[in-house]
């Protein structure tokens, strides 16, 4: 009876069928799928693929996402991170619906913060629907093993390398554990925001600051040798299994975004403080390096009205605090209930109100594409050449190349 009065009440939809894109598969899935659980709570009638294309920050699904674009054949909504990456890409090719009429009858301008309303607003437009916030500054840690080794969490890269030098001498091999390339950007934004604070990294995006610059040419260097206290075997290993490194107590730290928090809670099932510790990436106390994932609305999706639909449950209240508990994150609207999260996202919710907030390059916040997926290469050769000088020019040759600072 209540099956078929539900069915009734979305016969607007009936049969109806939505595709929506991300590269939330497998131990990163759980989150994703209780949004569209809720999602199917709303609208029972519509068939919901949820189509993934795994590797960890989207590096593999946004090349098929872009194959999917220009052929014409687009997702009816996907994944992408709030600000330049969606922006400098498909904003500018004018693929993507503009929003403002969503957010205007769902009453999402007070909902959202005006700083990110403004990360996914351009040229008049809102161009996509901010599901969370991430938090890229952040440094992970076995809290049992620090004691054991009789070291604490460094608060400077100077520190850093210095604890490391302890470690190597204790016998640990690998002190830090890194993955695959994305993994070492994310790493290499945190040595440069710790390096050259907040408003540094600020400087760099704004084209204020070249690459070229002696100081950050310095935090090139200082980022070299923190590589030489990471794992060997970096590139073949995804951000899940450099995570399980510090669980299974291998190396000491771990400078991730706090989607490993969902993987530590949600996958692992470990308790935040006794299970897994964390602080702020070293240097960068007072400063909230954030990024947001984000769904968009691509022009010609086939299924409109349901990804209509599937962007306001993901903007709702309760489609917010239903998916970021699992994911790691704190919800992006502003009347989330906290209640819901766990300690570790407790302290990054009350960061998020009092800290310094900055952009992430490696999930899009704050450079397009273009310079993201380019950089991957200048950070390879980096690490085998370690010629800071050579780096630096190369990353301001990316700029330029994207008109950063333009
Ligand atoms: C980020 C994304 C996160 C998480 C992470 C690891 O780019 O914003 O939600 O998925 O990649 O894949």
């Amino acid at each position: 009876m209540l099956a078929l009065a539900l069915a009734t009440v979305s016969s607007a939809s009936a049969a109806g069928k939505l595709e929506i894109f991300s590269w939330w598969s497998g131990d990163e899935g759980p989150a994703l799928d209780a949004l569209v659980k809720l999602y199917k709570q709303k609208y029972p009638s519509v068939t919901v693929d949820n189509a993934t294309v795994s590797g960890g920050a989207g590096t593999n699904a946004k090349a098929v996402l872009k194959t999917r674009m220009l052929g014409g054949t687009p997702p009816d909504s996907f994944q992408a991170h709030a600000g330049q990456e969606l922006i400098g890409t498909w904003v500018v090719a004018n693929r993507m619906e503009d929003l403002s009429s969503l957010f205007k009858s769902e009453g999402w301008a007070k909902a959202f913060p005006a700083d990110v309303i403004s990360l996914v607003s351009s040229k008049g437009g809102i161009w996509s629907v901010p599901v969370n916030v991430h938090r890229s500054n952040v440094m992970w840690y076995n809290p049992a093993k620090l004691k054991a080794w009789g070291v604490t969490a460094p608060k400077t890269w100077a520190e850093f390398l210095t604890t490391c030098s302890t470690l190597k001498a204790k016998g640990v091999a690998a002190p830090l554990v890194v993955g695959e390339n994305w993994t070492q950007q994310h790493l290499w934004e945190n040595v440069m925001v710790g390096s050259l604070g907040a408003q540094g990294w600020q400087n760099l995006w704004s084209g204020k600051t070249k690459f070229t610059d002696p100081k950050v040419v310095a935090a090139f260097t200082t980022f070299g040798k923190v590589m030489d206290c990471a794992n060997k075997d970096a590139s073949g290993l995804s951000w899940q299994q450099a995570s399980d490194r510090i669980v299974d107590g291998t190396s000491a730290f771990n400078i991730m975004g706090d989607w490993a928090a969902g993987y530590f809670t949600t996958t692992k099932k470990l308790a935040p403080n006794t299970g897994f510790g964390w602080t702020t990436a070293p240097g960068t106390s007072g400063t909230f390096v954030m990024l947001a994932d984000a769904f968009g609305l691509p022009k010609g999706a086939k299924d409109r009205t349901e990804a209509i639909n599937w962007l306001r449950v993901l903007g709702s209240k309760q489609g917010q605090d239903t998916f970021n508990p699992l994911k790691g994150s704190i919800a992006a609207r502003l009347d989330s209930d906290l209640s819901k999260y766990n300690t570790y996202s407790k302290s990054a919710a009350a960061d998020w109100k009092k800290n310094k907030i900055v952009g992430s390059m490696t999930h899009g916040a704050v450079a397009p594409e273009s310079f993201t997926s380019a950089f991957g290469a200048v950070i390879d050769q980096f690490v085998a050449s370690k010629n800071a000088q050579g780096a630096a020019a190369a990353a301001q040759q990316l700029a330029n190349k994207a008109g950063i600072g333009k």
